[in-house]
């Protein structure tokens, strides 16, 4: 276990990712700071308080300041404002790129030498408000997106094959948004290659239904988005880490020629051990998967132009 994790904003990702890290034990401390006074304190009290009922002794305090931060191992950024309804995840930039650039600063100053782990939409783009702020290199800056959209694909598969989510291995590159590039060529139920189970209308529409997860959360909530799967996937990459894994995992990280693109942050295949990132395994795609991996990290950066930094 680690001795503090901060969870930056307190809201439905960040406090549900407090509680997870804290019911797993990944730290002796989990700190979550929100701007919102009482908030933080709220929460990490009343999580605090379950700990005696679920037997954890990770204590979760709550602080609208970075004091209590200080010297953390490991930093998850959720600050920022979730989409509405009608409201795509670039809409967010101007607004979450401030508040990501203000969290950045205190991080590089409080925690100088923790691994970030960007949730704040539009994913792919904080992440490099992040890197860029932090002058952190890029194995201690990634973003959780492709675990996400990768859960989301393999819950869609084992219920159309009826089958337990345990055996459906699969893994969606791409930045995370409608460009995101669920591989179907690499999706296998225990070994055994989807195309063999399913036909490829219903693959389409799992891969469209994939790529659209976040806005049919949205638009059930109306006032927020996706959360509980959100804060599962951004633990399963901390405890990774943590617990030294070297687990494969699809993360968003700063590229620098893998698969033929630079300068951009993409959700590719990621080894993390206790240092962050390891290593971007390379694979071989199909010409459309890679078509479609190179529109995505353009849809990228022509979001990246929208931040002054
Ligand atoms: P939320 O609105 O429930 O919580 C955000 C929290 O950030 C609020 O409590 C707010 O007070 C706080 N905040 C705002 N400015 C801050 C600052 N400067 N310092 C500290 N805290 C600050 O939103 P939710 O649902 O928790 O989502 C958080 C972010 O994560 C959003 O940008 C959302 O789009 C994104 N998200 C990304 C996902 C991904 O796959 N990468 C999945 C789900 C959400
Ligand atoms: C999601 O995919 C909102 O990006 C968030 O649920």
């Amino acid at each position: 276990m680690l001795t503090k994790i901060t969870v930056v904003g307190a809201g439905n990702v960040g406090a549900t990712a407090a509680q997870r890290l804290a019911e797993k034990e990944l730290a002796r401390t989990v700190v979550l700071v929100d701007v919102i006074e009482g908030v933080p304190q709220g929460k990490g009290l009343d999580q605090w308080e379950s700990a005696p009922i679920e037997g954890f002794d990770t204590r979760v305090v709550g602080a609208n300041d970075y004091k209590p931060a200080a010297g953390s191992e490991l930093v998850v950024v959720t600050a920022g404002i979730a989409r509405k309804p009608g409201m795509s995840r670039d809409d967010l930039v101007r607004t979450n790129a401030d508040i990501v650039k203000q969290v950045s600063q205190q991080i590089k100053q409080h925690c100088p030498n923790a691994i970030v782990l960007v949730v704040s939409n539009p994913l792919d783009v904080m992440c490099w408000v992040t890197k860029q702020v932090t002058g952190f290199p890029r194995e201690r800056v990634l973003g959780m997106a492709g675990v996400l959209d990768t859960a989301r694909y393999r819950a869609f598969l084992a219920e159309a094959l009826d089958v337990s989510v345990e055996d459906i291995q699969a893994m969606v590159l791409g930045g995370h948004g409608d460009t995101m590039v669920p591989l179907i060529s690499y999706t296998t139920m225990s070994g055994i290659p989807v195309t063999q189970l399913l036909d490829k209308t219903t693959l389409d529409k799992i891969v469209e239904r994939t790529r659209s997860g976040g806005a049919e959360i949205v638009n059930y909530l109306k006032t927020g988005s996706a959360y509980y799967a959100p804060s599962a996937a951004v633990v399963q990459m901390v405890d990774a880490i943590v617990h030294d894994k070297k687990r494969v995992l699809p993360c968003a990280a700063w590229v620098q020629g893998e698969y033929g693109v630079s300068g951009v942050y993409l959700g590719v295949p990621c080894k993390l051990g206790r240092n962050g990132l390891e290593r971007i395994l390379e694979l071989k795609l199909s010409a459309e998967e890679q078509a479609a991996l190179a529109k995505s990290a353009a849809a990228v950066k022509e979001t990246m132009a929208v931040v002054q930094l």
